[in-house]
């Protein structure tokens, strides 16, 4: 394993090994003094984790971080789980310096604490379970012991979609609304997805009409994807000829995931390097085909499947309407076709330039011709 490199594959943990995403860094840790609902959304392996942990251990505040990142529709004793493993992180981390944490913590329905060794239980029996909100509001008189607010960090936050059984959103506005102390942060790679859940402009949603902080990752520029690469190389006094570092980033695309991952193989093997570029980028079509399908699933239609189809090039609107119409046998009005397209570039999967509609990402593009 790399050790705090650019390489290095895990999520990077420390300013120092974050390439670049200077801004966005800034922008995530301020908006956490400032907000209390962050949301960093992003395609896959454009760097959300790194810029969350990054900035939760700049931003000075004691953090809770969660990944649920469950296999299928998980249950209470799943989610317990998880949850234990990031309460026994948070009091690995914070029981030595804030001493009443453990006493706040312990006094949660359903969270044992065991002393010296901070190990935690948390009970899934029915009669005995925690109630999150009770967490929550701990949690809260916490920060207002310590005069420091307090993060919860909530990675793939989407996947809370898949929990029926606890009124989710409903606990997210009640902290909004009453936990002043506390601070939400959650990321996210299907975007749609994750703003559908939370349900900002669903007047039916109990998190409807509130100001969320939204914050991008992006792509890396030519010229940044190359100085990454040769950064990354010369930290680890490989050299790689220019004209394969020029290829890597001709296909792979600006995304830092794919470039840390072409530079680790490389530093593996340098006589693959080469190769590698086309294994990477199968892998990432791979990703992106099931990303689209996933999306298409949740939609009755086949017209958007059409659609992402006939957006793997750039079209002007006419162009668009012309091939559905010739696609579909029938003539479709311009209010239906701007919807669709609305709801395209409102995921971040097409974009407008000029007058001409195209799927953003070339990786995506090349996912969406296989469909
Ligand atoms: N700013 C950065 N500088 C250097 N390496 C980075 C940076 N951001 C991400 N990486 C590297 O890119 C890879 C993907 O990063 P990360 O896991 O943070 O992305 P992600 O968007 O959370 O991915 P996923 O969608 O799979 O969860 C990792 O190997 C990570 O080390
Ligand atoms: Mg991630």
């Amino acid at each position: 394993m790399l050790q705090a490199m650019l390489f290095d594959l895990q999520p990077k943990t420390s300013r120092r090994d974050l390439y670049d995403f200077d801004r966005e860094l800034e922008e995530l840790i301020k908006s956490i003094e400032l907000n209390p609902l962050t949301v960093v959304v992003g395609i896959r392996r454009s760097g959300k984790t790194s810029l969350l942990r990054v900035a939760l251990n700049e931003c000075g505040y004691p953090y809770i971080y969660i990944d649920p990142r469950f296999y299928s529709a998980p249950t209470y004793r799943d989610f317990a789980y998880i949850l234990r493993n990031s309460v026994e992180d948070f009091l690995r981390r914070y029981g030595g310096v804030y001493r009443r944490i453990v006493e706040i913590l312990k006094n949660v329905k359903g969270i044992s604490i065991d002393l010296p060794t901070l190990s935690v239980e948390v009970s899934w029996r029915r009669g005995e379970r925690m109630e999150i909100g009770e967490l929550l509001i701990a949690l809260d008189n916490l920060a207002k012991d310590i005069k420091k607010p307090i993060v919860i960090a909530i990675d793939e936050a989407q996947e809370l979609s898949k929990i029926t059984w606890m009124p989710i959103t409903r606990l997210f506005a009640y902290a909004y609304d009453n936990l002043r102390n506390l601070r939400i942060v959650l990321t996210g790679s299907e975007i749609g997805v994750l703003f559908k859940f939370l349900g900002i402009e669903d007047p039916s949603s109990p998190l409807y009409g509130r100001y969320i902080h939204v914050i991008k990752t992006r792509r890396l520029s030519r010229e940044e994807s190359m100085d990454f690469l040769e950064k990354g190389f010369s930290e680890l006094g490989i050299n790689i000829p220019h004209n394969i570092i020029e290829r890597a980033v001709d296909e792979l695309d600006g995304i830092i995931g794919w470039l840390t991952l072409f530079g680790y193989t490389c530093y593996l093997n340098p006589g693959t390097c080469v190769e590698n570029i086309d294994k990477i980028l199968e892998q990432a079509i791979k990703i992106g085909r099931e990303e689209l399908e996933k999306f298409l699933s949740t939609s009755r239609s086949t017209r958007y499947k059409t659609l992402l189809k006939i957006l793997t090039t750039e079209r002007r609107w006419s162009e668009i309407k012309m091939l559905l119409e010739t696609e579909e046998s029938r003539t479709i009005n311009d209010r239906t076709l701007y919807e669709h397209l609305k709801r395209l570039i409102d995921l971040s999967i097409v974009e407008k330039k000029n007058d001409s509609y195209i799927i953003s990402d070339p990786i995506l593009r090349k996912a969406a011709q296989l469909l």
